[in-house]
């Protein structure tokens, strides 16, 4: 029996996920696999946005941001019906395989799936570096080096004005970013789960800096670590001497074209996993590890540590 393999994209768009569903068709095609591709994550299983894909359908898109294949968060997918129809259409089809491009979200989808019988693999994609089974994830080098371009700009207009800028960026509940780009900037602070200083240390920090006639201040904040982050705005510009600003950076870190960084992470694991389905392993799961192509059952639950972000923090505590 053939093997089909088919591809799709879920959660939020990264970067380089272009770059890994051109690596997966066309790896699969060099297999003599019958290659698939699934429109809008999850739900296109269900409303049936499945085209066989060849050579060309991935021309061209290995330097284009965001995902051709569009992508959607869908959490009726768990349903046990909507997961028995979604095996059924796939079947329909004759597909024995799904490859799913995206974070530890899409994951769960894939190993739901995996209990109704058809076999998968996960590639993980997302800027947030918050996977398990991997310690870099596709798109977090390019988002890095967004927010790092975005917090050069802001560094002149904030020192221009004596001003404390106090940048939110994504993460989601990891502050592999924050920390990333807070050391590839030297800002002057980085609040992230990790790394976590107490209000009272922030805004004495802050203080001082501004005694040191320090122009400007930098913060870098990973999202959700406040209810609402004017509070420390205001309490900046009350107690420390600093006019302050917001500035979320919000979705635009997902954009834009990856970097070579990411397209050659993307073609790795995009290939990676297609080797794994030629020698008959599935229901698993593809990472780096200590710079290794690795794979892991799929329905582990834990983020791998970045082996880098101890060691990182200790960086950012000398450079203070
Ligand atoms: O997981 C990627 C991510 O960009 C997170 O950093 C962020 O918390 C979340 O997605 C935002 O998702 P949405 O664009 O669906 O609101």
């Amino acid at each position: 029996m053939s093997v089909k393999v088919a591809v799709l994209t879920s959660g939020g768009d990264a970067p380089g996920m272009n770059a890994a569903i051109r690596a997966v068709i066309r790896s699969g095609l060099a297999y003599d696999f019958q290659m698939f591709a699934i429109f809008e994550g999850f739900r296109g299983i269900i409303e049936n946005k499945i085209v066989s894909a060849d050579r060309t359908f991935v021309s061209e898109i290995i330097m284009r941001g965001g995902t051709i294949l569009k992508t959607a968060r869908f959490p009726e997918f768990y349903q046990e019906e909507t997961l028995k129809k979604a095996a059924e259409n796939l079947k329909f089809y004759g597909i024995t395989h799904l490859i799913v491009i995206g974070g530890d979200g899409s994951y769960r989808g894939a190993y739901a799936l995996s209990k109704h019988g058809i076999k998968v693999i996960g590639i993980p994609a997302t800027i947030d570096n918050d996977v398990m089974g991997t310690e870099q994830t596709i798109g977090f080098d390019t988002a890095l080096n967004t927010i790092t371009e975005a917090v050069d700009k802001l560094r002149d207009t904030s020192s221009s004005h004596h001003r404390c800028s106090i940048i939110e960026v994504m993460g989601n509940r990891y502050g592999d970013l924050a920390l990333y780009s807070g050391t590839a900037c030297g800002v002057d602070l980085i609040i992230s789960p990790e790394h976590r200083p107490s209000e009272e240390e922030i805004i004495e920090t802050l203080k001082n800096i501004n005694l040191n006639r320090a122009r400007h201040a930098l913060v870098i904040v990973s999202e959700k670590q406040f209810e609402d982050l004017n509070d420390l705005k205001d309490r900046i510009i009350k107690e420390t001497g600093f006019d302050a600003k917001i500035e979320v950076l919000g979705r635009l870190q997902r954009g834009g074209s990856p970097s070579a960084s990411d397209r050659v992470l993307a073609g790795r694991l995009g290939v990676y996993a297609v080797d794994l389905i030629a020698n008959g392993i599935d229901n698993v799961c593809v990472g780096l590890i200590n710079g290794r192509l690795r794979h892991m059952p799929i329905q582990a639950t834990t983020k791998s540590t970045n082996p880098n972000l101890e060691e990182l923090i200790n960086v950012i505590d000398k450079l203070k």
